[in-house]
């Protein structure tokens, strides 16, 4: 299996591919929007808490059981032991449903671009202009799902080139170009006058805000915008190569995720202060709509409007492209290996099974807006379930697995490149991984059940 699998070349690759996955419209779309919502600065501190002491151990797990099979997530857990392998079904069934919504709001960065492209975009004039622009958009039966499907198709294309020539080269383009252009849009963020109200509402911790649902919300956004507790970072440390460094890699692809999301509200909060969308008197509330309805308003009040959304919107396409590309490769890799159908056939199966899913998750949001799973719609339901309950599980079981059952020579192994490596962290590790992680995440999502109260 190892001679002939594909392998990404570099040092930097393995650290920019995981980060291409890890950076995307969690941090740039969701992060901004749940933080809003939670209490701003209290959510960030949840949030980088819940990085340090439960995403980056995972993420090491994660990665030392992919390199040291060889194999996409079902395969890695069977291989390692078989009674586990439901681990892997859990990732891929968790990556099929987050794929299903994540091409829809993927779609609608497209039809943004589109309209900062054509200038369409700041010919609105209120904010409740651009919300009743996005609420036609949405009841609008096909031009979000053609969105959605065009980019299900780029998303294909890649993968159609390969593990190098697609993903890996893809990333080493697009991750560069995405950290230059989010670093623009943030100092001309807070460039603006205002901004520092902004900039106060993103970092002043709100802690009334804070309940168990806050928390939950915190671990599913870690979790989420890490990648992890589905096996996609399983997948991908299958083609990392000998000399990757586990460590280093996770620490850089954390650090890189909490950087964007932190530039993505230094980018949002300021300028939505400083045009005066938000005040200091009015408590916003954000929401998915703040990126689609209020920046654009936004961007409307600035000069050269058009050419800021269009930097944005592009920002965000591209964000998001690296990330469904690792969501098609965890469905693609699963099923060319488990039900052992060419490449090129289990990307075209993947493709169509999303191009079907992503159209009910779009319609769901607009003329089937009355089919509800517990009030929710189905596009809710597909984020709620991902984030607060399939990731979740996938991580405790992650945690118990590699902390408990995996023979630590595996994993002492895959820390120090047989050897080559010290790993003193692996004490660390290890009673994060047995104690600390599952414990936490046994309370957290168990109090969110209300089995506490
Ligand atoms: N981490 C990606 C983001 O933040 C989303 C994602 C989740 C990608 C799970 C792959 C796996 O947008």
């Amino acid at each position: 299996m190892e001679q002939n699998r594909a392998k990404f070349g570099g040092k930097l690759s393995a650290v920019l591919v995981a980060a291409g996955s890890a950076v995307g419209l969690g941090n740039i779309w969701r992060f901004p929007s749940v933080a809003g919502d939670n209490g701003g600065g209290a959510f960030l501190v949840l949030y980088i808490l819940c990085v340090v002491v439960l995403g980056l151990p995972l993420m090491i797990a994660e990665f030392s059981v992919g390199r040291a099979t060889h194999q996409a997530s079902v395969g890695a857990y069977r291989t390692l032991n078989r009674r586990w392998t439901f681990v892997g079904y859990n990732g891929v069934l968790a990556a099929f449903l987050i794929l299903g919504f994540y091409y829809v709001v993927s779609g609608w960065t497209l039809e943004y671009l589109f309209q900062s492209v054509s200038g369409t975009i700041t010919q609105a004039s209120t904010p409740e202009a651009y919300s009743k622009i996005f609420e036609n958009f949405h009841l609008d039966p096909w031009r979000p799902v053609i969105c959605a499907w065009i980019f299900a198709l780029m998303t294909h294309a890649v993968i159609a080139l390969g593990v190098q020539k697609g993903i890996e080269r893809i990333s080493n383009i697009l991750m560069p170009l995405l950290f230059v252009m989010m670093l623009i849009l943030a100092i001309h963020s807070l460039w603006m006058p205002n901004s520092w109200d902004g900039v106060k509402f993103f970092f002043m911790p709100d802690f009334s805000k804070v309940t168990a649902q806050t928390v939950l919300m915190a671990l599913g956004q870690a979790f989420f915008s890490l990648s992890i507790g589905l096996g996609c970072m399983v997948t991908y440390a299958s083609y990392f190569n000998r000399e990757t460094n586990l460590r280093h890699t996770a620490l850089n692809v954390s650090l890189l995720g909490t950087l964007v999301a932190l530039l993505a509200g230094l980018i949002i909060f300021p300028a939505a202060y400083s045009v005066g969308i938000f005040t200091p008197d009015t408590s916003p509330t954000a929401g998915p709509a703040l990126i689609f309805i209020t920046l654009p308003a936004i961007f409307n009040s600035m000069p050269l409007g058009s050419l800021w959304a269009a930097i944005f919107f592009l920002l965000l396409v591209v964000a998001a492209l690296t990330s469904t590309i690792s969501l098609h490769e965890v469905i693609t890799a699963y099923l060319h290996e488990e039900w052992h159908l060419s490449r090129k056939w289990s990307n075209a199966l993947t493709t169509a099974s999303m191009l079907v899913t992503s159209a009910v998750a779009s319609l769901s949001l607009g003329v089937w807006n009355h089919w509800r799973i517990c009030g929710l719609t189905i596009f809710d339901t597909m984020d709620y379930l991902t984030a607060n309950i399939l990731l979740p599980l996938g991580g405790f079981f992650t945690c118990i697995f590699v902390g408990w059952l995996l023979d630590k020579k595996v994993l002492r192994n895959e820390l120090s490149n047989e050897g080559k490596l010290s790993c003193h962290i692996l004490p660390l590790l290890v009673f994060l991984l047995r104690w600390v992680c599952p414990v936490i995440l046994a309370i957290i999502f168990l109090d969110s059940l209300g089995l506490f109260r």
